[in-house]
């Protein structure tokens, strides 16, 4: 077990992890040394990133690295994508190998690419010898079997590749079933570049037991911590306030995130929208999940939002991940 540390990074997820949501984030809660965008895809021309260029315009949230991701099969793609973000200050880009949905991975992207070692491989060459930029990927086991990465070691071995994030599933899954940790084994005893684990840690057991077992060089945790903000710094044993502190520094946070996207999007009723989608996480922290879930999602104000919300602080309460209720509805398919 590796003793030091362990540097923690916060898994991208498309419509959640904008770059409201990661500077919001990062402005209240420690632990997390890297960020990582959403996909970003079709990048045609230069220009098709002008228009998000807000989102990523920022490289560093205070002492916290911002990782543009890319989605592609397409070098020359990948390319334009580099020299735009290297041109914004970025110094490190992360391939995409793990989305793992059909429309994506039938046409041989995402996880899809991942039974198509050769293409990969052809494709870490041109990207490597046209680019000074680092690359890390974030990869699963396999598309429709774990043995995959194998095939795929020395490929990844062979590259400039700074790192490797794992999630420990086969894209087939989607985000079912359970971590394949006997086939995460195996890949990491053929890998020798520095690894990452991803998939399913939610609670400080689930971390203490995968870090007794794995020897990576870091970790990263999507849906734990959009449950819990605080799961990095728990996780890192950093001081934390009582349970009654946290519910109101957890309040804070999504007060800010509320002001944040209304002003960002000129208060336009799409911003409850796009939180929304964070409390399908969210409400897993407080102690009746569906029932804070089913209420947020019939809002379509923002008076009735800020109602709602200020029903759930003060009628129910903050549990955080020590509850593991999320993951319980995933076990079981409760109703909480
Ligand atoms: C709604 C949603 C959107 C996601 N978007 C992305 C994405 O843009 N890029 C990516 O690499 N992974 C994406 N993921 C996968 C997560 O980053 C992460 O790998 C996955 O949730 C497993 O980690 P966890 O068990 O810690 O949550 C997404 C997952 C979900 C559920």
């Amino acid at each position: 077990m590796n003793t030091l540390k362990p540097d923690i990074y916060l898994a991208p997820f498309q419509g959640i992890t904008t770059a409201t949501y990661r500077k919001v984030y990062a402005g209240h809660f420690k632990g997390v040394e890297k960020i990582y965008t959403p996909f970003f895809t079709a990048i045609h021309k230069h220009k098709s990133l002008s228009a998000k260029a807000e989102e990523l315009a920022i490289t560093h949230i205070a002492k916290t690295k911002i990782i543009p991701q890319v989605l592609s099969k397409d070098a020359d793609e990948m390319l334009r994508f580099a020299s735009y973000c290297e041109a914004k200050g970025h110094d490190e880009i992360n391939w995409n190998l793990g989305c793992p949905y059909p429309r994506v991975a039938n046409k041989k992207r995402g996880s899809g690419l991942l039974m198509h070692p050769q293409l990969i491989g052809e494709i870490l060459e041109k990207i490597e010898a046209n680019t000074d930029i680092h690359w890390s990927v974030k990869c699963r086991l396999g598309y429709l079997s774990p043995e995959e990465i194998l095939e795929l070691a020395p490929i990844f071995n062979d590259s400039d590749l700074i790192e490797l994030i794992i999630h420990a599933r086969i894209g087939k899954q989607l985000y079912k079933g359970s971590t394949d940790l006997k086939a995460f084994q195996s890949a990491l005893d053929s890998l020798q570049l520095p690894v990452v684990y991803n998939g399913d840690v939610f609670s400080v057991e689930d971390f203490k037991a995968l870090s007794q077992q794995f020897d990576v060089s870091g970790w990263m945790i999507g849906r734990g911590l959009l449950v819990d903000p605080f799961l990095p710094a728990i996780l890192l044993n950093f001081d934390l306030p009582p349970i009654a502190e946290q519910q109101l520094l957890i309040r804070k946070f999504i007060e800010d995130l509320y002001l944040t996207y209304r002003k960002q999007m000129n208060d336009r009723p799409q911003a409850i929208n796009v939180l929304k989608e964070l409390w399908s996480f969210m409400a897993y922290g407080f102690d009746k999940p569906q029932r804070i879930f089913n209420a947020i999602k019939k809002t379509n104000s923002f008076d009735a939002y800020e109602t709602v919300v200020a029903r759930v602080f003060s009628e129910h309460k903050w549990v955080g991940s020590a509850a593991e209720l999320y993951k319980k509805s995933l076990l079981n398919d409760q109703i909480l």
